[in-house]
């Protein structure tokens, strides 16, 4: 059984990322080795089948025995370690969450609905830099997929809704913490809804607030810039979509990509509207059909009110590996303009589950 090293399982995308393992049985067909960056020698997780005491994530030597590891421990140690690996002459498979290493001209990015064969035949024309891609742009193509592959795509602007949970654990807890301490500076209901917002407002400057992990209010409040500013006027979370999204599709010339990323108090799933702009004003029915048969887990949402506020919705979807796309209509600017909003969970085909998916490749072809 191939031995395989993991680093970084007790975040949030490395403990979704064993959670599922386990539920798949993944487990079974491994020899997993837990490694961690401060409590080497501890207990590993109970994954269902033994594994020897915590390795050190910083012991390279012990690192470079394995054929695999699999990364969630994010993009600083994926600058410490990787070079390190590969200049000592290992050749073994980096599966990665982080983004260090994504547009690097030997990663292969991984997002198994959208390029699983792709990925495929570069693990057999020798890719071993396997990386999952922004969990953002990996949603936005899961749900629209359909219409790249038919070449039916001239441009995308993508709006989004991004969840807390896309910051980190700390930033979710305190999206509930902020909600909570909301609540309790409500007045009684007599004083009127602009008592309410008085006391919101006033909350949001207190001292009190809890706003640490944010440094502003998500709660009540949408939050228009995620990760740091680029000279294109751009946040580096919007320039994702483009470079990104065309090299996951292998797209050249690129489908020019841009948008809005916006940070919204939903806990673990991003929303995006999208506009695509069509080639050729191809009827809705064929553009669901299209969208609809790309991949297993994408599902149209029809255009109802009932339908979008039920299916549509973080509420709906968080948690599980479906994802819809709605709201689908020509809109008003024109026949080759369509309108969509489409909703993931953010930690599963979002980060953990492409992951899951390029180790299944990599096992199939090592054991
Ligand atoms: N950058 C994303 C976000 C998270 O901030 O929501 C993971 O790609």
């Amino acid at each position: 059984m191939t031995r395989v090293a993991f680093i970084g399982w007790r975040g949030m995308v490395g403990s979704v990322l064993l959670a599922r393992m386990q539920a798949e049985g993944d487990f079974k067909a491994l020899e997993p080795v837990f490694f961690s960056t401060s409590a080497a020698g501890g207990d590993p997780p109970d994954v269902g089948v033994p594994a020897p005491p915590l390795g050190d994530a910083h012991d390279l030597e012990a690192l470079a025995d394995f054929p695999v590891i699999v990364t969630c421990q994010g993009g600083d140690y994926t600058k410490a370690v990787h070079p390190r690996l590969r200049a000592m002459g290992w050749r073994g498979y980096w599966i990665d969450a982080a983004s260090a290493l994504r547009m690097a001209p030997t990663s292969t990015l991984i997002l198994d609905p959208v390029n699983g064969a792709q990925v495929q035949a570069a693990i057999a024309g020798g890719a071993r830099d396997l990386i999952g891609a922004n969990c953002t742009v990996g949603l936005m193509l899961v749900a629209t997929v359909g219409l790249f592959r038919a070449g039916l795509v001239e441009w995308v602007t993508a709006m989004t809704y991004q969840a807390a949970s896309g910051a980190g654990a700390a930033n979710m807890r305190e999206l509930v913490e902020q909600m909570g301490y909301l609540a309790g500076q409500a007045p009684h209901p007599a004083e009127g809804a602009l008592a309410l917002d008085r006391a919101v407002q006033a909350a949001f400057g207190h001292p009190a607030f809890p706003d640490a992990a944010f440094g502003h209010p998500l709660a009540g409040n949408v939050l228009p810039w995620i990760d740091t500013a680029l000279p294109s006027g751009q946040s580096r979370e919007e320039w994702k979509a483009q470079v990104e999204a065309n090299k996951l599709l292998g797209l050249d010339p690129p489908v020019p990509i841009d948008g809005t990323c916006v940070r919204v108090g939903a806990l673990r799933c991003h929303s995006q509207g999208l506009t695509i702009k069509l080639k050729k004003a191809a009827p809705l029915d064929e553009i669901e059909a299209l969208i609809a048969e790309a991949n297993p887990w994408v599902e149209v949402v029809p255009n109802t009110r009932e339908d979008s506020l039920a299916r549509l919705t973080p509420a709906a979807v968080g948690g599980t590996l479906r994802v819809p796309i709605g709201r689908l209509r020509k809109m008003t600017l024109g026949d080759t303009y369509l309108n969509a909003f489409t909703v993931g969970d953010q930690l599963l085909w979002g980060a953990a589950e492409p992951l899951r998916c390029a180790l299944q490749q990599v096992l199939a072809v090592s054991a």
